[in-house]
């Protein structure tokens, strides 16, 4: 038997609180409770009120009859979620969405890189490879996503100086998934057979995948609708035939364009096939559902935030973006309250909320206050977004705090962000199950800060109904830049062939 660190090993054992209730009833009503009753945090929350424990048992979403098996053992708090990311106690083997897996079919029968564990050799290479390829495209993350950035920020410029204000979630989506295409494949998805029609495409295909997972949210007293969408998307997988055109399409536009990155996949062993469909699910799956999260988040609790944060991030990134003459990693570098700012917000909202593993062996699993005893074979859920929000490790957890991270005393906390499926202060790698795509996300959300408030000294936002996509925003108003002529600076270093020294010599730095 072993047990999770950084934690203390003195705490009495305890039995789990919680319990599963009746074979099949009790999964079903966990899940009404879930999904119609009391809705996602609730139902966390009540439950860890009730057996005044943040590690306890209960039956996770969809249950009967997609889960094999509904039952898990939720882990609450900053101490306890760690174990979720420790390779030698737990096995992450085909527990990417939980405590179902969708039909291997919508991945043209291959078992993708998210649903290896690292002790499979397949996903050493197919990670290796992912690890590689992002190395190898690096160069051209800042000037790339500059320029999809500015048709973002032109098309939602256009839109509030016609309407008064722009959704921003749909805009910002698609200029992301624009460039996450380049980047990855080698030209935009407009220059292939996608067309305009990639993103919906890609869109169709995670949604298949996930619907178990959703819900429209109707309350408990719009009985019966609820039981009916309750049957409709809960208790059998949608066929992945059904989406089998999206499917060869978008394999068709991926293969036909990712040629250098087949050539990066073959020294790893890989076929074409496999790489593809490996670059097809990173690409959809991870790379623009995640994005279509976080950036938005950020642009939220940063509107929140107000005038006066905005004035301090207009102020470092304009006064280094001119002591370095333009956007490198360098100069991101040297500016900790955007970095700060971006960390903060994948604390207080994290993208993923959920992080699933199975105990190897018979573990030792330690809360702040008392340790327990998890069987081998049994899962654990990690639900991150109350993990980061844990008042006995962040003051004022529920607060947006643009500076929490900025320091010594700031940055002792990094090890507490878990949004990339580790600790903010680990790097991913074949060994572990931590996301490939950490630092490029990061860096996207620090450029991101940076383009805003080149153009603005200021905006303002109002938020809509939050979806298990992540909020919504519409930007209500803007000020544009008045101490930065961004239009001159911009004409002389913009467009410019970028220096290569200036924004390839830190990124080793950055990582
Ligand atoms: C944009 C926001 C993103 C978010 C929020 C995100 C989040 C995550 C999370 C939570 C996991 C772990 C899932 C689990 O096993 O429980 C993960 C895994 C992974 N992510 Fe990301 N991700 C993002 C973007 C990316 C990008 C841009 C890439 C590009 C390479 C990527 C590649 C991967 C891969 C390959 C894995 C599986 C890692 C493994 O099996 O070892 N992700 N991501």
């Amino acid at each position: 038997m072993s047990s999770s660190s950084d934690s203390n090993s003195d705490l009495p054992l305890k039995p789990i609180p919680g319990g599963y209730g009746l074979p099949f009833i009790g999964a079903v009503w966990d899940r009404f409770e879930f999904f119609y009753v009391k809705g996602r945090d609730d139902f966390f929350r009540s439950r860890m009120l009730k057996h005044k424990s943040t590690v306890f048992r209960a039956n996770m979403p969809p249950g009967p009859f997609i889960s094999p098996n509904p039952r898990v053992i939720a882990l609450l708090d900053a101490v306890s979620f760690p174990v979720l990311f420790d390779n030698s106690k737990v096995e992450k083997r085909d527990v990417f969405t939980g405590t179902f897996k969708p039909s291997a079919g919508f991945t043209n029968g291959y078992r993708v890189c998210n649903y290896l564990d690292p002790s499979e050799p397949k996903h050493h290479q197919i990670k290796s490879f992912l690890l590689a390829l992002i190395a190898l495209r690096k160069d051209h993350v800042i000037p790339l996503l500059r320029n999809y950035l500015t048709e973002l920020f032109v098309k939602v410029e256009d839109q509030v100086a016609d309407h008064g204000e722009v959704y921003f979630n749909p805009i910002s989506q698609n200029e992301l998934f624009k460039f996450l295409f380049h980047l990855y494949c080698g030209k935009a998805p407009g220059q292939t057979k996608l067309k305009s029609d990639g993103l919906k495409l890609f869109q169709f295909w995670v949604f298949a995948q996930v619907l178990p997972l959703g819900s429209l949210g109707l309350p408990w007293y719009l009985f019966p609708l609820n039981v009916l969408e309750d049957l409709l998307f809960h208790t059998l997988p949608l066929p992945s035939f059904l989406l089998k055109w999206d499917l060869n399409k978008l394999y068709s536009a991926v293969e036909t364009s990712a040629t250098e990155a087949f050539d990066l996949a073959s020294t790893f062993g890989l076929s074409n096939d496999e790489a593809c469909m490996n670059l097809l699910f990173v690409l959809g799956f991870n790379s623009c559902n995640g994005m279509k999260i976080v950036v938005p988040t950020l642009m939220k609790w940063v509107g929140l935030a107000g005038k006066i944060l905005h004035q301090k991030i207009a102020d470092e990134v304009r006064s280094v973006i001119k002591e370095e003459g333009g956007v490198t990693l360098t100069a991101l570098e040297k500016m900790p309250l955007v970095r700060s700012v971006v960390w903060e917000s994948l604390r207080i909202e994290p993208p993923v909320a959920y992080q699933y593993a199975t105990a190897k062996e018979d573990i030792v699993v330690r809360s702040h206050d008392a340790a327990f005893l998890v069987k081998k074979g049994e899962m654990l859920l990690g639900f991150q977004p109350f993990a980061t929000k844990d008042e006995r490790v962040f003051k004022d957890a529920e607060r947006f705090v643009e500076d929490r991270f900025l320091g010594e005393e700031g940055e002792k906390l990094l090890k507490y962000v878990y949004w990339s499926n580790g600790q903010e202060t680990e790097k991913p790698a074949a060994a572990n199950k931590q996301c490939a795509g950490k630092d490029l996300v990061e860096l996207v959300l620090r450029v991101f800060m940076v383009e805003l408030f080149l153009r603005y000294d200021s905006f303002t936002v109002k938020l809509g109904k939050p979806t298990v996509q992540g909020p919504t925003v519409t930007i209500t108003s803007f000020v544009k830049a008045s101490n930065f002529d961004f239009c001159s600076w911009s004409t002389t270093h913009f467009n410019m062939v970028p220096n290569p020294e200036l924004w390839h010599k830190n990124w080793e730095n950055f990582t």
